[in-house]
C-alpha cells in the first residue's frame, strides 16, 4: 500500500509545527511531531540521571521506552511530559541524544509504524523526506532568516531572552546539520519555502497546490 505521507523538514523556528498542523487539518490527516519523540528520549534520560552523551546507556533506555504522541500530549512511559519536553534542560540535551544512531534507528522504525497504521500523515522533523520517508508524496523544506527563527522561538519560551534563544538555535542547527547519522539537509526533490515574511495561510495554500500537482503526476 502506498502511504500518503507529507514530509515537513527544516531547522528550529522555521515554522514546521504551525504549517504541519494547519496542513493536517486541511487534509484531514493526522500529524506527527518527531522532534517531540527525540525530546521524549532526552527527557527520559534526564529523569533517571543518565548522561545524554552516554551512548550505550541512552540506547538501552530508548529501546525500553514507551512514547505516545497524541494531539499535542506527549506521554513518556505513561507520564505526561508535554510541558517538560519543551523546557531548557531537555532542549539543551536533545541534540546529542538525536545524534545517537541507535536512538535514530528506533525512532525511524516507530515513525514508519505510526504512518503505516494510519495510511500516512503529515510528519515534521529533520530527516523525514531524506531518510524516514524517501518516497513521501510531497517533501517540504521550510527555512527562515536566523533572526526570524530566533524571534519566533523567543516568543514561545517566555522565560528566556532573545540572545539566549538565538545562541541555542545556532548551537542546535550546527549539531543537527553536522551529525554523521541523517543530518538536517534539504532533500534534492523537496519544495523549499522561505517562511520569513509569509503568512501561514499562504504557505499552506502553496503546499496544497504542490501536493495536488504531485499527486496528479503519480
Ligand atoms: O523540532 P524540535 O526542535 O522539537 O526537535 C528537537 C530536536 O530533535 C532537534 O534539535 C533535532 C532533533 N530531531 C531530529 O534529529 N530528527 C527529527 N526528525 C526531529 C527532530
Amino acid at each position: 500500500m502506498t502511504l500518503r505521507v507529507i514530509a515537513i523538514d527544516g531547522p528550529a523556528g522555521s515554522g514546521k509545527s504551525t504549517v504541519a498542523r494547519a496542513l493536517a487539518e486541511r487534509l484531514d490527516l493526522e500529524y506527527l511531531d518527531t522532534g517531540a519523540m527525540y525530546r521524549s528520549v532526552a527527557f527520559a534520560a534526564l529523569r533517571v540521571d543518565v548522561d545524554p552523551s552516554d551512548g550505550e546507556a541512552v540506547a538501552a533506555l530508548t529501546l525500553a521506552l514507551t512514547i505516545e504522541v497524541d494531539s499535542g500530549v506527549v506521554a513518556v512511559d505513561g507520564v505526561d511530559a508535554s510541558i517538560e519536553i519543551r523546557g531548557p534542560e531537555v532542549t539543551r540535551a536533545v541534540s546529542v541524544v538525536a545524534a545517537n544512531p541507535v536512538v535514530r534507528r528506533d525512532m525511524r522504525d516507530r515513525q514508519r509504524a505510526w504512518a503505516e497504521k494510519r495510511g500516512g500523515g503529515v510528519i515534521e522533523g529533520r530527516d523525514i523526506g531524506t531518510v524516514v520517508f524517501p518516497d513521501a508524496v510531497l517533501k517540504v523544506y521550510l527555512t527562515a532568516d536566523a533572526e526570524a527563527r530566533a524571534g519566533r522561538r523567543a516568543q514561545e519560551v517566555t522565560n528566556l531572552d532573545y540572545e539566549t534563544v538565538a545562541a541555542d538555535i545556532a548551537r542546535r542547527d550546527a549539531l543537527d546539520q553536522g551529525r554523521a547519522d541523517s543530518p538536517l539537509v534539504e532533500a534534492t526533490d523537496a519544495v523549499v519555502i522561505d517562511t520569513t515574511d509569509r503568512s501561514v495561510d499562504h504557505i499552506v495554500d502553496e503546499v496544497l497546490d504542490r501536493l495536488s500537482a504531485a499527486e496528479a503526476a503519480r
